[in-house]
């Protein structure tokens, strides 16, 4: 695996953004995979600046989110469809037809769960993936387990994983949603490119495992060692645990 390693999370996110920015400007048609959480909102709000300054089109760009809460509607303020207008999608000229994100407030799981498949499918496939890590190391919201599931479906959220997240419920864990709807590892796995972001001291321990330790459900992460064109872009913080 590929490893980059940045000053700052700041750092991180504008070198990902010209990235981003470069690639569209190649590709108009690039369709992204976006994730959530604290890590990306650097890269987010530099994609943001870019876009004012006429340095990034999304006009004929699609866009592909991990996942999403079950039970929340996409209006909810706490959905991560609500998390990714504030941070990108308001201010952007993203087209809302080609913003595709799993509806936590479907009433059949199974079908809304075929249409995500279907749809990355008729958009040709996710050109660049972009992930988080989880504290558990799990990356989109699979979680860490005896088994993981191939392609998007709903999950149970680990108490870490509800805790983590609990900035966007009023800092209480308990009323995070115990269900999600998330990507599978095939359904990332198929993207043509992956760039795992991790900033932080305290994730550098994870990224530490992601890399170097066995390939295990127990860590979803670590299956990204099997995916062929993968970089790992950390800040100094999360590089804090390899030798490099
Ligand atoms: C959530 C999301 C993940 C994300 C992770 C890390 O649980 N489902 O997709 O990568 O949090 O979040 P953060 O970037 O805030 O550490």
């Amino acid at each position: 695996m590929r490893v980059r390693v940045f000053a700052t999370a700041e750092s991180l996110g504008r070198a990902l953004a010209l990235e981003v920015a470069r690639r569209l400007a190649a590709k108009p048609d690039t369709v992204l995979g976006l994730p959530t959480g604290r890590t990306p909102i650097p890269l987010y709000r530099e994609l943001v600046r870019l876009h004012l300054a006429g340095r990034a089109d999304f006009g004929r760009a699609a866009t592909f989110n991990l996942d999403e809460f079950l039970g929340v509607v996409t209006l909810d303020p706490r959905s991560y469809r609500a998390f990714m207008q504030r941070h990108l999608f308001d201010h952007i000229n993203l087209s809302p037809r080609r913003i595709q994100f799993l509806n936590g407030a479907t009433r059949d799981v199974e079908r809304e769960c075929r249409r995500y498949e279907r749809a990355i499918a008729r958009a040709g496939g996710i050109d660049l993936q972009i992930l988080g890590l989880g504290m558990n190391g799990h990356i989109g919201f699979n979680e860490p387990a005896r088994a993981l599931v191939a392609r998007t479906h709903r999950t149970r959220l680990t108490p870490a994983t509800r805790r983590a997240n609990a900035t966007l419920f009023e800092n209480r864990a308990s009323a995070v949603p115990r269900e999600a709807l998330s990507m599978g590892m095939a359904t990332i796995f198929h993207a043509r490119q992956i760039v795992l972001l991790a900033t932080g001291a305290t994730k550098a321990r994870c990224v530490q495992r992601m890399m170097a330790g066995p390939v295990t459900p127990r860590l979803p992460a670590s299956f990204l060692q099997l995916h062929r064109n993968v970089e790992v872009w950390v800040d100094r913080g999360a590089a804090g645990n390899l030798e490099l």
